[in-house]
């Protein structure tokens, strides 16, 4: 089963990718991730990543179709989050899929404010040695800048600054939001209301996903 989650920056698509490939045992490929990944090795991919920018649509389609196959070569059970972000990224999947024999089976959008959304940004970190995820406010480490998990430092994400976060909504917008009407107008997509807990919205989604793991 290969399932999208989309949603704007900071609406919990990390948060909730995590659980459902644990749940679900599917592979969680982040396009975040991917594009941090590359910003280690090409400052100018690190440039556009640190600064809230968007990688080129094709340039970024063409590194997830790179990835795949050496990742998952079945093609199957993939959740896919952060990725695709266009209508042209979809449109791209979807014919690699296709190919493959396989195709994307749900898409989720996670609905939330701006607001919010910035008020979550905000205040999350993340352990600098294995990438989990915390929040000052509503997932709090047990003790202070430490993770639960390593012992790992907690930090900001590069981007997690008025600036960049103003720049990611803006794209978000322009881009994703455009994504997101087109597959409601073509009645493909399940939204759920990013703005409950982290457990209800999980809860909420393994309901919508049960009738396809019958
Ligand atoms: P990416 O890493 O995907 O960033 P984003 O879209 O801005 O999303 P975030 O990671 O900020 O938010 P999230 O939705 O994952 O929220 P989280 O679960 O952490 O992409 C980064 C960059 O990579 C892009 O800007 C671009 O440069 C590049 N890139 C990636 N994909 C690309 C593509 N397809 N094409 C081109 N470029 C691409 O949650 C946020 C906080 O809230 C956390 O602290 C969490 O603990 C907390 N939280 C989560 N859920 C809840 C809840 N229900 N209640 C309370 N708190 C919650
Ligand atoms: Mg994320």
């Amino acid at each position: 089963m290969n399932i999208v989650l989309l949603g704007c920056p900071g609406s919990g698509k990390g948060t909730q990718a995590s659980l459902i490939s644990k749940k679900y045992n599917l592979f969680h490929l982040s396009g975040g991730d991917i594009a941090r990944s590359a910003a280690e090795t090409d400052t100018r991919i690190a440039d556009i990543v640190n600064s809230g920018k968007l990688i080129p649509e094709e340039e970024m389609t063409s590194y997830v179709m790179n990835y795949l196959p050496k990742v998952k070569p079945d093609f199957k059970n993939i959740l896919f989050e952060g990725f695709p972000r266009f209508i042209s990224q979809y449109e791209a999947l979807n014919k690699f899929l296709y190919e493959k024999g396989e195709e994307i089976k749900v898409v989720f959008t996670l609905d939330l404010t701006e607001e919010e959304a910035v008020r979550r940004i905000t205040s999350r970190r993340i352990c600098k040695n294995d990438g989990e995820v915390y929040n000052l406010i509503t997932k709090k480490p047990k003790t202070d800048g430490v993770c639960d998990i390593c012992g790992g430092e907690l930090i900001k994400r590069a981007d997690d600054n008025e600036e960049d976060i103003k720049t990611r909504f803006e794209n978000y917008y322009a881009n994703t939001k455009k994504l997101t009407d087109f597959l409601k107008e073509k009645g493909k997509i399940i939204s759920i209301d990013g703005s409950n807990s982290i457990d209800e919205i999980f809860k909420q989604i393994e309901e919508r996903l049960e009738e396809y793991v019958r």
